[in-house]
């Protein structure tokens, strides 16, 4: 495994997500969350991977008990990240909330505590004042953001008057805005972006089309997986196929590694098996090359799929399974 080293923070460039754990929105039903989702992080860990990543509102709470129970006997493998959901950004509030997580987790300090969302209406300030409080009392070790600007991740530096370690935002082959300015002020600053849906949920998997579309209210709500999307990322689906058969590796691997062949990024894959987690791991030992890149992206960049109001009516018909 593969490591970046961020301000004294050791992580590896395949993490393992884990919204999946426990949660009916993925539709993997009780047997993931009783018995897989935890074997999951076991072999996680035992091949190297550190970086586990949850939240509180993850099937509230749910996910990170799942996790908490699987990593009970091996804390000092594990770099755990949590999130915070910042309904109430108030610093006796953050406080309180990192309390629960590292309960629910059941550790004594929590590795890296990043806010999930940017609050549209307050501003970094008290949620900043927050992080800093749980940092002073060893709460927490470091402090992230997700979802957040670069504006807001420096202001959000500027209020802690530290490193914000990194932003956890969605990049991958079909969502590469966090290029424009995210790993450049991470690669300059010294900063790390965490990439959440690395395998576009796992469309860049290949496995799935109009006739064979994945469960769950999840990806039923998500655009990408109408029909209409999942046949006009053919071209970017066909590119990852050769590349793969060039490197004897899968589609989802080559999505993977193109991810962490950049400065600066690591990925959190979501699995919803350990065979899963096994190949994903093995993505972080796949060279891909110059030409190979040039390939990805240039399928990636005639990649459009249909978006906005006029695919609402498509998105309800599947959501409600029509
Ligand atoms: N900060 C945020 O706002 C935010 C938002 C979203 C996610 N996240 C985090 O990022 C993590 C990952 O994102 P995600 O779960 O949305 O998307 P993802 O990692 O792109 O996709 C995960 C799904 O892809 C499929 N998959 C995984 N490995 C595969 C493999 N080797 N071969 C074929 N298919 C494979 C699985 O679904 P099937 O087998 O069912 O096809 C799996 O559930 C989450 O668990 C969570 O921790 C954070």
């Amino acid at each position: 495994m593969r490591f970046v080293g961020v301000d004294g923070a050791r992580v590896s460039v395949i993490g393992l997500g884990c919204w999946q754990f426990g949660s009916s929105d993925w539709g993997y039903g009780d047997d993931y969350a009783r018995r897989d989702a935890g074997a999951i992080v076991e072999r996680a860990l035992d091949l190297g991977v550190n970086l586990v990543d949850t939240a509180e509102i993850y099937a509230y709470g749910q996910s990170e008990r799942i996790v908490g129970e699987a990593i009970r006997d091996r804390r000092d493998d594990v770099f755990l990240a949590t999130k915070l959901f910042p309904l109430v950004p108030l610093a006796p509030v953050v406080e309180q909330r990192a309390r629960a997580s590292a309960r629910r987790l059941g550790v004594d300090a929590i590795d890296l505590y990043q806010v999930h969302w940017p609050n549209p209406v307050v501003p970094n300030g008290p949620t900043m004042d927050g992080m800093q409080r749980v940092i002073e009392r060893g709460l927490v070790r470091h402090a992230g953001v997700s979802n957040f600007s670069r504006a807001r991740w420096e202001d959000a530096e500027r209020r802690l008057g530290g490193p914000v370690i990194s932003n956890q935002v969605q990049y991958s082959l079909v969502q590469r805005k966090p290029e424009r300015e995210l790993l450049p002020y991470a690669q300059r600053a010294g900063r790390l972006v965490i990439a959440y849906s690395p395998l576009a949920q796992g469309l860049l998997s290949g496995h799935y089309d109009g006739a064979n579309p994945p469960r769950g209210w999840v990806r039923r709500g998500n655009v990408l997986f109408l029909r209409e999307n999942i046949a006009r990322a053919g071209e970017l689906l066909d590119a990852l196929r050769q590349v793969a058969k060039v490197h004897d590796a899968t589609p989802a691997q080559v999505a993977l590694a193109w991810v962490i062949r950049h400065p600066n990024v690591v990925a959190i894959p979501g699995a919803s098996s350990v065979a899963q987690l096994e190949s994903n791991v093995a993505a972080a030992d796949l060279e891909l090359s110059d030409d190979d890149d040039a390939r990805l992206n240039s399928a990636a960049d005639r990649f459009k799929p249909r978006k906005g109001p006029s695919t609402y009516p498509a998105l309800a018909r599947s959501m409600i399974g029509r």
